[in-house]
């Protein structure tokens, strides 16, 4: 029987994932402003990689292993805290790893890394299976089958690892990093955020019913098979994918619009966080639908799709859904402490603001604008100072603060 998500309590294993989540997400930050404003000059493709893998698997990947300890009620032993530090040791490994260009560590610590992550599906599995997966609720099956398309996402991230380390030539036509990218963008973090989205803004909290089920399963086949569409290049499979986000979209918007509509807007706290995911996710799958219309206009050449598009719309999904997501998480978490109240305001509407204007200006100006310069910093400053805020309020949160209702966070 798994917990009721309306009085389910937080603790030391959940505070302590995003703790190391947002230490991580600093040098994603650092290394996304030296980026932008060039003062190193160019950064390296090893450097580039840190970036990437420090924001999705150090901060957005610590951060979901806590909210699923929170979900399915875990954390409080002291065998589940000392997991979660194992996984911040491997994971800020494997980032380092990628930041010596060392093919063989890449590959030797990113296998550990898989290692982590299916651990951790292992243990959300043996929840599911004692609840009964025919009862599990939307955002507790969402998570469980985030996780899933997770470890198949980084199979093959693993897999490029041991190609590159061992130098095998990938035969033509085959896209390895792009079916690894597209798992993990376009389906883990597509379902987690919704999971969560569904739990934080709808008033029943994700009860199960036939629409949540219906989104559910098209977001998880859709992610899947735009896996293997970009794994293989087959572009028809790509423009059904494309229908299947769409109509899914289009359910969870109908789904959380009451809670979004009800947003206090003004008010400090995780509630707006959750909120302005939705219309970002909504400017997601309308730049996923651009980027397939492109690539399909150029029969499954990936080269046709401009750089700016790609990396606007990888933003949109990690700063607009998922720092909005944790963020808003880690607010509710650390509710009980409200330092720096001001800080509240500052990190919303920078962060907001910043994630709008940069994705603005890679999509219409293009990767190479000179403007990426001054929209990177607004968001990297909103994002910097949640990161202080947050870290600071998580530390004094007590063992077991109660998750506030959806709407009050
Ligand atoms: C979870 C967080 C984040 C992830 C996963 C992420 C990921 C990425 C990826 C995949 C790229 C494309 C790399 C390439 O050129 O191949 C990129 C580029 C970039 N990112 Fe991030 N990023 C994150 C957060 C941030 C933040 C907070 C900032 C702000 C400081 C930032 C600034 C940049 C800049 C400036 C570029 C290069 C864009 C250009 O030159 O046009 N990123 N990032
Ligand atoms: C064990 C986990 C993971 C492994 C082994 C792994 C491995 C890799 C490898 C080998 C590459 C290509 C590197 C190169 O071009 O030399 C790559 C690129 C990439 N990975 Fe991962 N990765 C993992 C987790 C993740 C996660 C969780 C995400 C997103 C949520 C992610 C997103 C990406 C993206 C967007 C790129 C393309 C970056 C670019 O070309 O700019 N990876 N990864």
């Amino acid at each position: 029987m798994l917990p009721d998500l309306a009085t389910l309590r937080v603790n030391t294993g959940v505070t302590r994932a995003f703790q190391w989540s947002f230490a991580i997400f600093t040098l994603t930050v650092l290394i996304g402003l030296a980026n932008a404003s060039k003062i190193f000059g160019v950064l390296s493709r090893d450097t580039i990689l840190t970036h990437v893998h420090s924001g999705t698997l150090g901060f957005i990947t610590m951060a979901a292993f806590g909210l699923a300890l929170w979900v399915f009620g875990g954390g409080a032993s002291a065998t589940s805290q000392r997991n979660v530090m194992i996984s911040a040791l491997a994971t800020a490994a494997y980032i380092l790893a990628f930041w010596s260009g060392n093919l063989p560590a890449r590959a030797a610590f990113g296998a550990i890394e898989l290692a982590v992550i299916v651990g951790w599906w292992w243990w959300i599995y043996t929840q599911v299976r004692a609840a009964g997966f025919s009862r599990l609720d939307i955002p507790r099956l969402s998570v469980f089958l985030a996780f899933t398309v997770l470890v198949v996402g980084s199979s093959l991230g693993v897999a490029m690892q041991v190609i590159l380390a061992t130098g095998t030539v990938v035969p033509t036509g085959i896209d390895v990093i792009g079916g690894h990218a597209v798992a993990q963008v376009s389906g883990y973090l597509v379902l987690m955020s919704v999971g969560i989205g569904e739990w934080r803004l709808r008033a029943d909290r994700g009860a199960r019913s036939r629409s949540g089920l219906t989104q559910t399963y098209l977001l998880f086949g859709g992610g899947l098979s735009a896996a293997v569409g970009v794994l293989l290049g087959i572009v028809p499979l790509l423009l059904v994918v494309n229908l299947f986000y769409v109509i899914a979209a289009a359910i969870f918007v109908v789904r959380s619009r009451t809670g979004v509509m009800r947003a206090a807007w003004g008010a400090a706290g995780g509630g707006r966080h959750f909120a302005i995911a939705v219309p970002f996710l909504v400017l997601n799958v309308a730049l996923l639908t651009y980027l397939i219309s492109k690539f399909a206009a150029a029969q499954g050449d990936p080269s046709a799709i401009p750089l700016g598009l790609i990396v606007g719309y990888d933003h949109t999904t990690f700063v607009g859904v998922l720092a909005n997501v944790i963020f808003g998480s880690a607010l509710t978490v650390s509710a009980a402490d409200r330092r720096w109240p001001w800080a509240d305001h500052a990190i919303f509407w920078l962060l907001n603001v910043g994630v709008l204007a940069f994705v603005g200006v890679l999509v219409i100006a293009g990767y190479e604008s000179d403007l990426v310069r001054f929209t990177a910093p607004i968001m990297g400053i909103g994002a910097l100072l949640g990161i202080a805020t947050l870290s600071m309020r998580l530390s004094s949160t007590a063992a077991a603060t109660p998750a506030a209702a959806p709407m009050r966070a």
